[in-house]
């Protein structure tokens, strides 16, 4: 559309050479592809199904919470899906992409190794393809099962505190699905637990995210669970006099030494919040400012004035507010690097390209 209106608006004075002639077709290609995609989350709309497939929300929604009937746990994975998505090529489902002979993806690098629910994704997808074949893509499916299952975790949400319609956020669709999966690509984009206040705030604006999606977003860690080898360096031999990492509690890391007696032990989980790891409120944040966050880079958020005052804030029990922001960082998130319009492709299952 935008390179027919562009034509119109200034049409060839006089024939075009042989050569320009032939780069036409892909002169227009690569107008449409950046019209369609607009930038900054451009081409995403809540509601982008309502007409290809009406039902999409509820069909998610069905299969999210018979998985977290079934397992209390299985949100915090489910969240967490979508950002380790976003974080590597944008949010284009390449987090789901299976390994192939001479590429290994995503999925096979080592900070996905603790990545779950795989299989609620296809579980969702199988739905989706029965109702509306070819139409939602792996890369909304991942946002939609974030959301809801932040949603299920939330009080406010459960007891209709938070409008009635049981979501937390409206969550924007529209992307498409890309084609490619990386584990090198995953090793250098994913923050590391161990990560500085710097090194976090350039993870993050690199993908045009600002301190207060740092801050709000970090409180994700409000669910779920870790293991030893995301914590280990911090026990033992953190410091050059061999302490354990000055930025943790120190009661507090000889209760997580007892537990993680092995340093390389994958088995024993670690609650994120002991006692409450499977409700998203802002008990995280009390977590920081006693230095019992369980990654270093939780405790990086007190190193930098504008997410330290945020820590405050939410940790103060603004929960409404901290709630508020959480959905607006999401959206935010969910923007990064997507694909719309023509680009990529609606796999048909999300583990493989079509
Ligand atoms: C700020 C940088 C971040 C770092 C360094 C980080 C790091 C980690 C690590 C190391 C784990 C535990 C892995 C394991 O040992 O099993 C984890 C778990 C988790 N992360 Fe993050 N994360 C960050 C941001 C986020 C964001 C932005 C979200 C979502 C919006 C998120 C959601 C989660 C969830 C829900 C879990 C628990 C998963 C489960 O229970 O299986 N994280 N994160």
């Amino acid at each position: 559309m935008a390179a027919r209106a562009l034509l119109r608006l200034h049409p060839p004075a006089l024939p075009l050479p042989l050569p320009l002639l032939c780069l036409l077709p892909l002169l227009l290609l690569l107008l449409l592809a950046s019209s369609a995609h607009g930038g900054g989350g451009g081409g995403l709309r809540v509601g982008f199904y309502e007409d290809s497939c009406p039902d999409v929300e509820a069909i998610v929604r069905k299969v999210v919470a018979k998985a977290v009937h079934d397992d209390p746990t299985a949100n915090a994975p489910l969240l967490r899906l979508h950002f380790h998505d976003c974080f590597v090529r944008g949010c284009e489902a390449s987090v789901l992409l299976n390994s192939t002979e001479g590429n290994q993806a995503e999925k096979d690098a080592k900070p996905n190794h603790t990545l779950e629910a795989f299989d609620v994704i296809d579980d969702v997808k199988a739905a989706l393809e029965k109702r509306c074949p070819g139409t939602v893509s792996c890369a909304d499916i991942l946002a939609i099962v974030a959301r809801d299952a932040v949603s299920l975790a939330t009080r406010a949400v459960a007891e209709g505190r938070w409008g009635k319609d049981g979501n937390l956020y409206q969550v924007e669709t529209g992307r498409r699905d890309g084609r490619e999966s990386s584990a090198r690509e995953a090793v250098k984009n994913l923050p590391d637990s161990f990560d500085g206040i710097r090194k976090l705030i350039k993870r993050f604006a690199s993908k045009n995210l600002g301190l207060k999606d740092l801050a709000v977003l970090s409180g994700a860690h409000a669910i779920g669970k870790s293991h030893c080898p995301s914590i280990a360096k911090r026990l033992r031999n953190f410091t050059a006099h061999r302490d354990s990492d000055p930025t943790l509690d120190r009661l507090y890391a000889a209760k997580l030494r007892q537990k993680c007696r092995r340093p390389k032990d994958k088995t024993t989980e670690l609650e994120m919040v002991p006692g409450s790891s499977m409700t998203f409120d802002t008990a995280y944040y009390g977590l920081v400012l006693k230095r019992r966050g369980l990654f270093h880079s939780d405790e990086a958020l007190l190193k930098n004035e504008e997410t330290r005052d945020l820590v405050h804030e939410y940790s103060r029990g603004s929960e409404e507010r901290f709630l508020r922001d959480f959905g607006a960082s999401m959206v935010n998130m969910g923007r990064v690097g997507v694909l719309t319009g023509a680009q990529g492709e609606i796999r048909k299952k999300c583990a493989v390209v079509n």
